[in-house]
């Protein structure tokens, strides 16, 4: 029998690696745009961690966590989300005293979850987690770099925002009561679920996908009305903010997110594009977190995508650019061996002169007809040949693969007119 991938934890094979490249990329320069930088930290934590961090009575932290205890009866789980480990890593190497922070990451995430599509047990992340800014311009600035993320990668049409408030902990506090009180006076018509986040997570019953649940919710209080001034201004400014950016959003009263660390703000990416988990990113503040995990009160606000979810979204509206699928731009070639040695000289001296291009060296022989398809196949726009006439007369053929007129240039002008025909996109 042969061994397989562990359930729930797929490889990304070549074919798809292009459009993790393409998301990887261009989100790296979206965030260095944005003046942040980044922070890696392990991918396995003490389980305690996010016992405090995420909660204990979430469904992440009752059911989903990969947790074993180490050699030394430790007990150690790989991180089901990164946050935690960030403001772990911030509070302990003394990253909020007396200074802001603006942080990426990106990363692979645990979660024992049933698998389907754009669910795994192993699944990445990209996030950002900004410490030291009570001010709401944070949350609309993580917005909007979200939504110049979505734009740049083609999927902005085919993603909403939805926005919520939850309020502080006191407010949070207060209307948990209210609706506690209201669900009781109809607990005949809750469902198994609801009836046990009732006693343990009560806020958690607004997400139910339950149709009867939401019927329910239909009359319940809202948080609104629990808000302190606070809360509302924080909320006003941020939604004042998102018009002047020209954001557009949808106000959700039952977005709470799955995670206990937020207050006040909460907003995820949704598609209609995927199915069932739609959801391509979450976050929020969670003003009170580092505070909760030993350190001095600080403020805090970040988000993270779902690659997995990204990458599929990207693949479904066909987004992904030609090239970041191909392997090469350039593809080497030789017509006789004697011109092998010189073409691995001028290859070199291409990848030195030129390096960012991808020029693949064909290697093991064959007919020039079969070296093509290999071309081809690779995905190059322009193919070098180098043949008994070209070695003698110094030069070397260029000969466009996707259309064009082939030419033959002076070997040593090789460099120059490679670089000239990059910048007009590969066309000549
Ligand atoms: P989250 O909503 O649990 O938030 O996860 C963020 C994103 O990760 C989701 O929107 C989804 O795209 C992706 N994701 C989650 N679980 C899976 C899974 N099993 N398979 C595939 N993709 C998944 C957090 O993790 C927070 N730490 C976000 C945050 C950062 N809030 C503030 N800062």
């Amino acid at each position: 029998m042969t061994i397989q991938s562990v359930r729930g934890m797929p490889d990304v094979l070549p074919e798809q690696a292009g459009g993790w490249l393409f998301l990887e990329n261009t989100a790296k320069q979206i965030f260095a745009n944005f003046g942040l930088t980044q922070i890696r930290t392990p991918i396995l934590e003490e389980t305690r961690l996010f016992a405090r961090a995420v909660g204990d009575v979430t469904d992440i932290v009752e059911k989903e966590m990969y947790t074993f205890d180490d050699r030394n009866g430790d007990s150690l789980t790989l991180r089901p989300e990164v946050t935690a480990g960030v403001v772990r890593a911030a509070i302990e190497h003394g990253l909020l005293h007396n200074q802001t922070q603006r942080l990426w990451y990106q990363g692979p995430a645990f979660r024992y979850e049933r698998p389907q599509k754009g669910r795994y047990r192993q699944f990445h992340q990209i996030g950002v987690e900004c410490f030291g800014f009570e001010d709401a311009a944070m949350d609309a600035e993580l917005i909007e770099m979200t939504n110049a993320l979505w734009r740049a990668l083609g999927v902005r049409d085919a993603v909403t925002l939805e926005l919520n408030t939850i309020g502080s902990p006191a407010a949070r506090r207060a209307y948990r009561d209210a609706l506690v009180n209201y669900l009781r006076t109809h607990e005949a018509a809750l469902d198994a679920e609801s009836v046990s986040r009732l006693e343990r997570n009560p806020l958690r019953i607004l997400d139910s996908k339950n149709p009867e649940i939401q019927a329910l919710l239909n009359q319940a209080p809202t948080m609104d009305a629990y808000l302190t001034e606070e809360d509302r201004a924080h909320f006003s400014r941020l939604c004042a903010l998102l018009d002047a950016a020209g954001i557009d959003y949808v106000r959700n009263h039952r977005l709470v997110r799955g995670l206990d660390y937020y207050g006040r703000t909460v907003f995820e990416w949704t598609t209609d594009a995927l199915g069932a988990q739609g959801t391509v990113c979450g976050g929020g503040r969670y003003d009170g977190l580092v505070e909760h995990l030993g350190g001095k009160s600080t403020p805090g606000v970040g988000f993270a995508l779902g690659v997995e979810r990204c990458v599929l979204l990207m693949e479904t509206l066909d987004v992904i650019p030609e090239n970041m699928q191909a392997q090469a731009d350039v593809y080497v070639m030789v017509q006789a061996a004697e011109a092998e040695v010189v073409a691995r000289q001028m290859t070199s001296v291409l990848r030195e002169q030129l390096p960012d291009v991808r020029i693949l060296m064909h290697i093991g022989g064959g007919s020039l007809k079969s070296q093509l398809k290999k071309a081809d196949k690779s995905g190059a726009q322009i193919g070098l040949i180098l043949g008994e006439h070209e070695l003698v007369d110094e030069t070397v053929l260029i000969k466009p693969l996707r259309g064009g007129e082939q030419i033959t240039v002076a070997r040593n002008e090789v460099s120059k007119v490679m670089q000239t025909i990059k910048d007009s996109a590969w066309t000549m």
